[in-house]
């Protein structure tokens, strides 16, 4: 494989037809962490609001660490893996601590919290020029397409990424990147070749600036083959308490949805009746059944709901969307038998 015209051919293409977006061209590292950490587990259109609301709110590092947990949380709101806010928040505070801006290497950025090697990776590489390979799930796929691999392991396709952005440095001269680190620009250039052009499904192969070197063009969706994930069904009871004041929510723990607020909720056998007891109810109207998915567990949420003297407006707490769905599906019945 000529893997230099492969490099160029990409990075050619990534200038012409990378998407407009508002990190794009960026030189704070501040605010490129936050799109990474956004982009972890959320998609380019949905992250951008968040992105935009949370800068406008925290437009620093030292802002963010100064903040109210509850108040980042609330800007998260709706946008999933709470851990993430959590963890920037904690990363800010200890940075700041310190009396010292972001650190510049990928190593150094490992260490803090909620920084794996990706988002470690990438920071560095497009925020600092560092030649280290960011692999996330875009670039597993376009490595294992372009290599037909079935089922890499997570090392064998890091060591490809690794050797290719050690083939890039020794050419460097000779690739051209008009508006970024040539490290930070292939890096987002494999990303954003699997985010629109080698997408998981119906990849459009035949616009693919590597498609001559791509030993997996003829079936693409064999590479690389899905992979099982568990998934749990658990049946949850939610109770929602309101009166004429309010609504009763509690601070949720955990990992999952940890620092928000939310709706009384049990889960397995006699939900309900531990629910009500909770609440010295004799009982609860059922409302109707809400269906939340999280990465490893599908919930099946029934939903009752019994006046209640609480205190509580949703508007101004920090909900998760399952929480948000519940109150929803509660005040659409209200609203529909009146
Ligand atoms: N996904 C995560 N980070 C990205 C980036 N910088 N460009 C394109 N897709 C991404």
């Amino acid at each position: 494989m000529d893997s230099l015209e492969l490099k160029k051919n990409l990075l050619e293409w990534y200038q012409l037809h990378k998407r407009k977006l508002p990190w794009r061209g960026e030189a704070d590292p501040y605010k490129i962490l936050l799109s990474e950490v956004l982009l972890q587990q959320t998609r380019v259109e949905q992250a951008i609001p968040y992105y935009q609301r949370f800068l406008h709110q925290f437009p620093t590092l030292a802002a963010l660490a100064q903040a109210d947990q509850e108040d980042v949380l609330k800007a998260w709101q709706g946008c999933g893996y709470y851990a993430r806010a959590r963890n920037l928040h904690k990363l800010a505070r200890q940075v700041v601590a310190l009396g010292q801006p972001l650190p510049q290497t990928s190593i150094e950025l490992r260490g803090l919290p909620g920084i794996g090697p990706y988002t470690a990776a990438a920071v560095a590489s497009i925020a600092f020029g560092e030649p280290v390979a960011a692999v996330d799930g875009n670039v597993r796929r376009v490595l294992s397409r372009l290599y037909a691999w079935e089922n890499p392991t997570p090392q064998q396709v890091q060591e490809a990424a690794d050797t290719l952005m050690a083939e890039l440095v020794y050419w460097g001269g000779e690739v051209n990147t008009p508006d970024g680190s040539l490290p930070g620009d292939w890096n987002q250039a494999l990303m954003e070749l699997g985010a629109t052009v080698c997408t998981p499904h119906n990849p459009s192969c035949g616009a693919c600036p590597v498609a001559p070197y791509c030993l997996g063009k003829s079936h693409p969706e064999r590479y690389p083959a899905a992979r099982a994930r568990p998934q749990k069904s658990l049946e949850v009871v939610a109770l929602v308490l309101q009166g004429p004041s309010g609504t009763y929510l509690e601070l949720r723990q955990g990992r999952v949805l940890g620092g928000l607020w939310g709706v009384p909720m049990e889960e397995g056998p006699g939900a309900l009746e531990r629910l009500l007891a909770r609440f010295r109810l004799e009982k609860a109207e059922p409302v109707g059944t809400v269906r939340h998915d999280f990465t490893h567990r599908k919930l099946n949420i029934q939903v009752y709901k019994a006046p209640y003297e609480a205190q509580e407006n949703p508007e101004h707490r920090p909900l998760s969307r399952l929480d948000r769905k519940i109150l929803k599906l509660v005040e659409t019945e209200s609203l529909r038998l009146l």
